[in-house]
């Protein structure tokens, strides 16, 4: 009987995976999803997919259409991916309501906030960064004393729903604190617009002398794969400038962070599924968890990923299920390609429509443009050691040695410094 992997909220890494699912003789059901509505593509989804459900909100109800639908079809889910966090609780429940399809995690509603995962794990006896959850503007006072022995400054995000790096911000003092908490609980989620942000976690900020990374786990059955790593590049201002990834051979050194991790999934109940997991070393070799998101890896990870090991990490579940690994504990293979991707700032022209990537030294791949919608970064950008910034465009890079891949970045690097990347060139003003 031909089998079909179910697809929660699947989004920006989704064409290569079903790419892969096809390859591997899989068919594909997406489940669209109400959490979250502006930046799926259903119409793209429908054209792909085998079938789409777009889910009433009910993950029983939800499961007895697919189930309907499947026996119609004669066949049989083999796995559900999710690829939103606030999914993951509705993936989770989807898989219990189908018969034979793996459940993902003891207890998904730990993965659904950070504070509350931190605190299971230190009930664990593993390290997490200390931080306090507001959930009322009240706490502020009530919890100041923990925030003034914790010592300013703390970051402060939000704990529900990856951000991707939206509403993250340094607080300097408690009056910086009292500003940011009221701007921004029971406000809208700056990338998912349409999900309010209901809690705050205030933690302890992790210094700039940290370096941080990105691991990607399989989990089959409650045994954990490594599928990929990398590392977050900032400059000095802790501004994101990239990701790297890292080959077989580069992962040695993170031994320690894989331990941490592996036990962190262990501790938390993960049974199957991908998490894409983002850690901190710091400079006196401390590991501490930043996020754990229940779900495949986004853009640029999941591209790069796929050229720098040679298959789509969705090919890695395929195999497993098709038994022609039993899974080993490490899936990142040799292969003799470098990848990164360059994170880009627009800083001289406004509503750019052009970006000047001519004599570039390396091979690329454009993975999002933000033109001619968007001014140019505030002045203050460079200097305000906050992450979250406007990126205004994404390149991967691809090259056969760590130098070429650097002198990618520098080329790409000084003509944004030059201010000859971004261009207009069309006389209408678009906006
Ligand atoms: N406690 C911390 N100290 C220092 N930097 C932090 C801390 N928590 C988060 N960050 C930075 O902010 C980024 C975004 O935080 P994260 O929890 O990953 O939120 P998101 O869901 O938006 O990805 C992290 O990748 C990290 O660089
Ligand atoms: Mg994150």
């Amino acid at each position: 009987m031909q089998k079909v992997i179910i697809f929660v909220h699947p989004w920006m890494w989704v064409v290569d995976a079903f790419e892969a699912c096809c390859l591997h003789g899989y068919r594909i059901i997406s489940v669209v999803t109400q959490f979250e509505t502006q930046r799926i593509d259903a119409d793209w989804l429908s054209e792909h997919s085998d079938h789409v459900i777009f889910s009433s909100g009910d993950a029983a109800d939800d499961a007895k259409a697919i189930s309907r639908w499947l026996s119609v079809e004669n066949l049989a889910c083999a796995f559900v991916v999710n690829g939103l966090d606030a999914a993951f609780g509705f993936a989770d429940s989807l898989s219990r309501h189908l018969n034979n399809v793996p459940v993902q995690a003891n207890n998904a509603a730990l993965f659904l906030n950070k504070h509350r995962l931190n605190s299971h794990l230190h009930s664990c006896q593993i390290p997490v960064i200390t931080g306090e959850e507001i959930t009322h503007i009240s706490q502020l006072s009530e919890k100041q004393s923990l925030f003034n022995a914790m010592g300013y400054p703390l970051i402060a995000k939000p704990s529900e729903d990856t951000a991707a790096m939206a509403d993250v911000k340094v607080i300097k003092n408690e009056e910086a604190l009292l500003n940011y908490v009221s701007h921004t609980l029971g406000k809208n989620n700056r990338y998912y617009a349409d999900r309010k942000i209901n809690s705050i976690l205030i933690q302890k900020l992790i210094p700039h002398t940290s370096r941080e990374y990105f691991i990607d786990y399989l989990s089959v059955g409650a045994k954990h794969i490594l599928v990929g790593c990398g590392q977050y590049l900032y400059d000095k201002n802790r501004v994101l400038r990239g990701i790297d990834i890292y080959s077989v051979e580069q992962i040695d050194a993170l031994a320690p962070a894989l331990l941490y991790l592996q036990n962190v999934l262990d501790a938390s109940g993960m049974i199957n599924g991908f998490t894409h997991n983002e850690v901190f070393i710091t400079a006196d070799n401390e590991i501490l968890l930043v996020e754990c998101n229940p779900r495949h890896c986004g853009q640029p990870s999941s591209t790069l990923y796929k050229h720098v090991y040679g298959s789509h990490r969705m090919a890695v579940l395929l195999d497993v299920l098709d038994g022609y690994t039993d899974g080993e504990s490490c899936q990142i293979k040799f292969s003799d390609q470098f990848a990164g991707a360059v994170h880009l700032y627009n800083h001289m022209t406004d509503y750019p429509d052009t970006l000047n990537v001519d004599g570039l030294p390396c091979e690329h791949e454009i993975i999002s443009f933000r033109g001619a919608g968007q001014p140019t970064v505030p002045a203050d950008f460079y200097t305000d050691q906050d992450r979250i910034g406007q990126i205004s465009a994404i390149i991967a890079l691809y090259a056969d040695s760590v130098e070429s891949l650097a002198q990618g970045r520098a080329f790409l690097k000084d003509r944004e410094t030059e201010g000859t990347l971004f261009l207009r060139q069309s006389a209408d003003r678009l906006t």
